[in-house]
C-alpha cells in the first residue's frame, strides 16, 4: 500500500520553500471527485506510453514496466485497495506516483511529452464519451417503452389542453408520441455533441505542444478518437464540449420535467387519468390514504440542478484567458452530477413508462366536458360554405347556450342546433362525437388513430436502423 508521501516527492515541490497549509491542500485538491476518472486516466496513459515507445522516446522495456504497473493499479482500484492521497492532489498524480513505486524510472518517464493539462482534458473527453453512449442507450430504451404505451393507446381518447383548459379531443397515443419526438431530438443533440467531445487533446502538453517527436494520430486511433484537437492552446483550455453536454442534458431534463408535471397531474385523484406502479411511489407518514408520485416530482426537482450545472460551467468559462487555468478543475463536479442525474433519471423513467396504467373511462369522461368538439362544429359549418369567422361566432353562441343549460354540444337536439345555423343537419352528430373528431385529423402529425399507428411504425423503423 502506498505510504503517505512527503512534500518533497510532489511533482512540483522543489520550486517551493514552504508547504501549503492543510486548508489550501484541501481547497486545491480534486482527487476525491476526479478519482472516478481513474480508468480513463489509465487508458490515456497506456496509449501515450505505447506511442512514446513506438516513437523510441522511451524503451520497449519501459513501456512493458508501465503496462505491468498499470495492471496492478487497476486491480488495486477494483479491489478498493488503492490508497487515494489528498497530498497528491488529483487522480493523475495519485496514479503516476503509485506507478513510479511499482515501475521505478519507467513510471517517471510516462509523463514525457505530456502535461496534466492535456491529460485531464483527454480524461474528461473519454469519460464523457462513455457517458453519452450510456445516455443514448437509455434514451433509446425509454423511447421504445413510450412507443409501446402509445401503441396500446392509439385509440384512447382524452382531452387535449391549451392554457390548462380542455381544448380538443386527442388520442393518448398521440400525446405520448409528442414526448417520443422530444426525446428523439435529445438523442440527436447528444449524438451531435459526441462528435465534438471525441477529439484528442493529448500532445498539446501544457499549452504549446512538445519538443518530442510524438505521433498524435497514433494515440487518437488507439483511444478511439475521431481526430486530434488542432490547436494546443484551445485543446487544453476550452470546455465548450462539456457546456454543450450540460445544455443537452438540461434540455433532456426539461423534457423529463414537463412529462413529470403531466404524470403528477394525471395521477392526482381529481384527474385520475393514470396510475403509476407502486414501486415508483411512496406513502405519507401521517395520511394513510396517500400514494404520492415521488419519482416524477423528484425528477422535476432535479431538473433544477442540471440547469444550474449548465450555468455553472458557462460562468466558469467566461472569464478565462488562454490557456489552462485552475478554474477548469471546477468543471468536474457539475459535469459528473449532470451525468449521474440524467442517467439515473432516464433509467428510472424507461422502467416507469412500463408501469403506467391508463384509465380510459376517466380520460373519456373528461373529454366529454369542456366543449372539446366546438372546433369540429365550426369546421363542419365552414365545409358547408360558411366563412370561418362566422362559423366561429355561431358555435360560440351554441357553447353559451350549453353553458347555461349545463350540457354538452352533442346533447343538443338537431332543431336546437339549427337555431345557430340553418346549415346544420343530421350528419353534424358525426363531428360532435369524440371518435369522429380525432379520426378527422387524418394527416401527418395529426391525432387520428390511423396517423398515430403510422407514426409509431415510422419511429420504430427509425430506431431500428439509426445510431441514435
Ligand atoms: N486537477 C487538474 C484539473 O482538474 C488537473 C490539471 C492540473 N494542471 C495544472 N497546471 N495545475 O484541471
Amino acid at each position: 500500500m502506498t505510504a503517505q508521501l512527503s512534500k518533497k516527492s510532489e511533482a512540483w515541490s522543489a520550486r517551493f520553500s514552504e508547504p501549503v497549509s492543510d486548508l489550501v491542500k484541501r481547497y486545491t485538491a480534486s482527487v476525491f471527485f476526479d478519482k472516478r476518472m481513474a480508468e480513463v486516466d489509465i487508458q490515456g496513459s497506456l496509449a501515450h506510453a505505447e506511442m512514446l515507445a513506438h516513437q523510441k522516446i522511451i524503451s520497449t522495456k519501459d513501456y512493458e514496466d508501465i503496462q505491468r504497473g498499470m495492471a496492478q493499479i487497476r486491480a488495486e482500484i477494483a479491489e478498493g485497495k488503492f490508497e487515494w492521497l489528498l497530498d497528491l492532489e488529483d487522480v493523475h498524480l495519485n496514479i503516476e506516483k503509485r506507478l513510479t513505486e511499482l515501475a521505478g524510472d519507467a513510471g517517471k518517464r510516462l509523463h514525457t511529452g505530456r502535461s496534466r493539462n492535456d491529460q485531464v482534458a483527454t480524461d474528461i473527453r473519454l469519460y464523457m464519451r462513455a457517458a453519452i453512449d450510456d445516455i443514448l442507450g437509455l434514451l433509446r430504451e425509454f423511447r421504445l417503452a413510450l412507443l409501446d404505451l402509445a401503441e396500446a393507446n392509439a385509440d384512447t381518447i382524452l382531452p387535449g389542453f391549451t392554457h390548462m383548459q380542455v381544448a380538443q379531443p386527442i388520442t393518448f397515443g398521440h400525446h405520448i408520441l409528442a414526448y417520443v419526438e422530444m426525446f428523439g431530438r435529445d438523442a440527436e443533440r447528444m449524438a451531435d455533441c459526441r462528435k465534438r467531445v471525441n477529439r484528442l487533446p493529448l500532445g498539446a502538453a501544457a499549452l504549446a505542444g512538445t519538443t518530442f517527436p510524438i505521433d498524435r494520430e497514433r494515440v487518437a486511433k488507439a483511444l478511439g478518437f475521431d481526430e486530434v484537437c488542432r490547436n494546443s492552446l484551445d485543446a487544453v483550455s476550452d470546455r465548450d464540449f462539456a457546456i454543450e453536454f450540460c445544455a443537452a442534458a438540461a434540455l433532456t431534463m426539461t423534457h423529463i420535467s414537463r412529462m413529470s408535471e403531466e404524470l403528477v397531474i394525471w395521477m392526482s385523484p381529481r384527474v385520475g387519468f393514470i396510475d403509476i406502479a407502486d414501486r415508483f411511489c411512496t406513502g405519507s407518514s401521517i395520511m394513510p390514504q396517500k400514494k404520492n408520485p415521488d419519482v416524477p416530482e423528484l425528477a422535476r426537482g432535479k431538473t433544477g440542478r442540471v440547469n444550474g450545472h449548465l450555468i455553472a460551467l458557462l460562468t466558469l468559462m467566461k472569464g478565462q484567458p488562454l490557456a489552462y487555468n485552475k478554474d477548469n478543475q471546477e468543471d468536474k463536479e457539475p459535469l459528473f452530477d449532470a451525468v449521474d442525474t440524467v442517467i439515473d433519471t432516464l433509467r428510472i423513467f424507461a422502467d416507469m413508462a412500463r408501469g403506467i396504467t391508463v384509465k380510459p373511462e376517466a380520460m373519456r369522461a373528461a373529454a366529454l366536458q369542456g366543449y372539446a368538439t366546438a372546433t369540429d362544429l365550426a369546421d363542419y359549418l365552414v365545409k358547408k360554405g360558411l366563412p370561418f369567422r362566422d362559423a366561429h361566432e355561431a358555435v360560440a353562441h351554441a357553447v353559451k347556450v350549453c353553458v347555461d343549460k349545463e350540457c354538452d354540444l352533442s346533447d343538443l337536439q338537431l332543431d336546437e342546433l339549427k337555431n345557430f345555423s340553418p346549415l346544420i343537419e343530421q350528419d353534424v352528430f358525426d363531428v360532435l362525437s369524440l371518435e369522429g373528431s380525432v379520426a378527422a385529423r387524418d394527416h401527418i402529425g395529426g391525432t387520428a388513430p390511423a396517423q398515430v399507428k403510422a407514426a409509431i411504425a415510422r419511429a420504430r423503423a427509425a430506431l431500428a436502423i439509426a445510431a441514435v
